[in-house]
């Protein structure tokens, strides 16, 4: 058996102990390895060692002058990353032994101190969470721009009339403006809820260690603060082994998706010579190698397509997370790149949905004539006549049977003569038109809170705007 080597992570066999007395299978060490996706991590995990040697040192655990070393070695060390000079090796396995061997061939025993009391058990949750919660910070300004770019594409519109749908039929008018802001309300609930997930993933697992906790006079607090958690994981157990954080996330990212793929099914539908509603501008369409007069929505396509591999990491982190006895399991490690893959597919997304929100050309006159042919007025003929006294349920039957008089002559309510609309009821008299069969009138007349008319939707304008005004600071 031969003594200590100067570094024993250049050989990862003795990273363990001197107890392997073979070197692991090359097949292995390809199958366990990570680093080629967790070097992601990298700025993450050095800040968690410099906290934690911080607190050793302040603990008295390491010397001031190891402190010291680690500090100069790491600082080195994300240089060399920034730099694209670091030299990472798969023989190290991950990011956090790559990065540990380096140091330790920088400064020699300070970097072999730096993993007093802590477990890469320990160390990976933090550095999974403190990289998620940077990437949370940086979406959350994505969906407000996105709401933003929405609210912006809205105010023009407060009395621009399209079909509003139920069961994809024609049901009753409603403007452009009052539907994009259904969106905004979507996209608001998921920023509520992605600084919702933020709280739980704020939480420091160091000092955890493997799993039980350490003997060492860790001081866990200093560390949160040093790393802005909002506090430490109470339960040492739960601290390395649970990744529910991450699982919100990708529940975060699938329920945004989702938002996100209605609305381009919706772009894609508008966009379609069949409804005609809207165009987009030439810079978020594609052509047609075959077809020469295609114009494709390929970005709301491809936004709607991409929902379903954010579904598929949301299932694929449950499933990892199911037959999980506590406490670490190597199974953690396959957290890493659906997360990856998540946080990059929703920071793409949600950025290039903003600037096509904002490229959006309307069709007034298409969409004002697909409201006005399928009888979207109906509700609001049989809403006249109980005004003037009738019963609900006996003006639907009556406005049915003008509605079938009208389709029988492919005309639409509107377009029947006032001594023909009294044939189906007397109480009807010269204000209908004005009153219930134009698509203004109908606007209008839905006054109630959250309701389509102008002034309601001008109003919910102006809360929003206000509200996603930036800050000043
Ligand atoms: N690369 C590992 C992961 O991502 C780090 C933790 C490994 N811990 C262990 N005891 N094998 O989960």
């Amino acid at each position: 058996m031969s003594p200590t080597p100067t570094n024993p992570l250049d050989n990862k066999s003795q990273a363990w102990s001197a107890l392997f007395s073979e070197p692991m299978s090359a097949l292995v060490q390809r199958y366990t390895a990570s680093v080629h996706f967790d070097q992601r991590l990298a700025a993450a995990d050095i800040a968690g060692s410099l906290a934690h040697a911080e607190m050793l040192a302040a603990q008295g655990v390491i010397s001031a002058a190891d402190h010291a070393g680690i500090q100069r070695g790491m600082a080195q060390i994300a240089a060399d990353i920034e730099a694209g000079r670091f030299e990472w090796k798969l023989e190290l396995e991950d990011v956090h032994l790559n990065i540990e061997a380096r140091l330790t061939q920088l400064v020699g025993d300070a970097g072999k101190r730096l993993h007093t009391g802590r477990s890469r058990n320990d160390q990976v949750a933090t550095d999974v969470r403190l990289w998620l919660r940077g990437e949370i910070d940086a979406l959350a300004p994505l969906l407000t721009s996105l709401q933003r770019a929405l609210v912006e594409a809205a105010a023009p519109h407060a009395e621009t009339v399209m079909p509003g749908y139920t069961h994809m039929q024609v049901a009753q008018p409603v403007s452009f403006a009052h539907h994009l802001l259904a969106y905004v309300e979507m996209f608001a609930r998921d920023a509520e809820r992605l600084a919702d997930v933020r709280k739980r993933v704020n939480r420091l697992p160091l000092g955890a260690a493997a799993l039980a906790g350490t003997s060492y006079p860790l001081d866990r607090d200093r560390v949160a603060r040093t790393l802005g958690f909002d506090g430490v994981c109470a339960n040492s157990l739960d601290a390395v082994s649970d990744r529910d954080f991450a699982i919100e996330f990708a529940a975060w990212a699938s329920i945004t998706m989702m938002h996100v793929s209605r609305l381009s099914e919706e772009i894609v539908l508008w966009m379609s010579q069949n409804f005609g509603f809207i165009d987009l501008a030439d810079r978020y369409c594609t052509g047609s190698s075959i077809m020469p007069q295609k114009r494709n929505p390929d970005v709301a396509e491809l936004a709607r397509g991409k929902t379903g591999r954010v579904y598929g990491h949301l299932m694929g982190l449950l499933t990892l997370m199911k037959g999980q006895p506590l406490t670490y399991n190597k199974d953690n490690q396959e957290d890493k790149e659906p997360l990856f893959d998540s946080v990059d597919t929703l920071a793409a997304t949600l950025r290039i949905m903003a600037e096509m929100v904002a490229g959006i050309v309307v069709k007034r006159e298409a969409m004002a004539r697909a409201a006005a042919k399928g009888y979207a007025t109906a509700t609001d003929l049989a809403d006249y006549l109980v005004k003037k006294g009738v019963p609900f349920r006996d003006a639907h039957e009556v406005v049915a049977h003008a509605v079938k008089f009208a389709t029988a002559r492919g005309i639409d309510l509107a377009d029947l003569p006032l001594d023909s609309l009294q044939q189906f009821h007397a109480a009807i008299g010269d204000d209908v038109y004005a009153k219930a069969l134009t698509l203004q009138g109908s606007l209008n007349a839905r006054q109630v809170a959250g309701g389509t008319a102008p002034e309601r939707v001008r109003e919910a304008i102006a809360a929003h705007q206000a509200r996603l005004r930036p800050t000043a600071g």
